[in-house]
């Protein structure tokens, strides 16, 4: 699985994302290729958030090494699938792909914790501290569901 998360900045969610979605798929022993990308570029080369670090320091995860950039409509031949933190994301992701946007590979992230509600992962860049936890929480929920769904052995019929 190749797997594309995707925020405005690439600076404080989609990096959380990465890492925690990382950290769990090498924990379940899945050899997956995890990467995140930011719609609006503006952030480009730069380090995760010093709160995003923080924030995953505490819960054991190093994300210092990650470099913002930004998206483009080649992730849409490179990953399999395309979480999206919230709805301004999917619009970018239509307007910056155009004719190479795929529905069936893009998904809001929460969808896959409460399918079909398009809930959104808030973002942080404006507050204080909780908000980054929140954050977390809310992507550490939805890497469990998606590590679940995929690492299921398939049925036999
Ligand atoms: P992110 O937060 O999308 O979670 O990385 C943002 C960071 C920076 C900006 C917007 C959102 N910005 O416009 O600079």
């Amino acid at each position: 699985m190749k797997i594309l998360m995707v925020c405005l900045g690439n600076i404080c969610r989609s990096p959380l994302a990465e890492g925690i979605l990382h950290d769990k798929a090498r924990a379940a022993g899945l050899d997956w290729e995890i990467d995140s990308a930011g719609t609006n570029g503006y952030h480009n080369g730069e380090a995760p958030h010093h709160l995003s670090q923080k924030v995953a320091r505490g819960n054991g995860l190093d994300i210092s090494h990650q470099r913002s950039r930004k998206f483009t409509a080649a992730d849409f031949q490179k990953f399999d699938r395309i979480y999206a933190m919230d709805a301004n994301v999917v619009e970018d992701l239509r307007s910056i792909a155009g004719r190479q946007f795929d529905s069936s590979k893009v998904d809001f992230l929460l969808n896959e914790v409460h399918p079909g509600e398009d809930r959104e992962v808030p973002d942080p860049w404006y507050g204080p501290e909780p908000g980054y936890h929140e954050v977390y929480r809310l992507i550490e929920e939805a890497a469990d569901k998606i590590i679940a769904k995929y690492a299921q052995p398939h049925e036999q019929k």
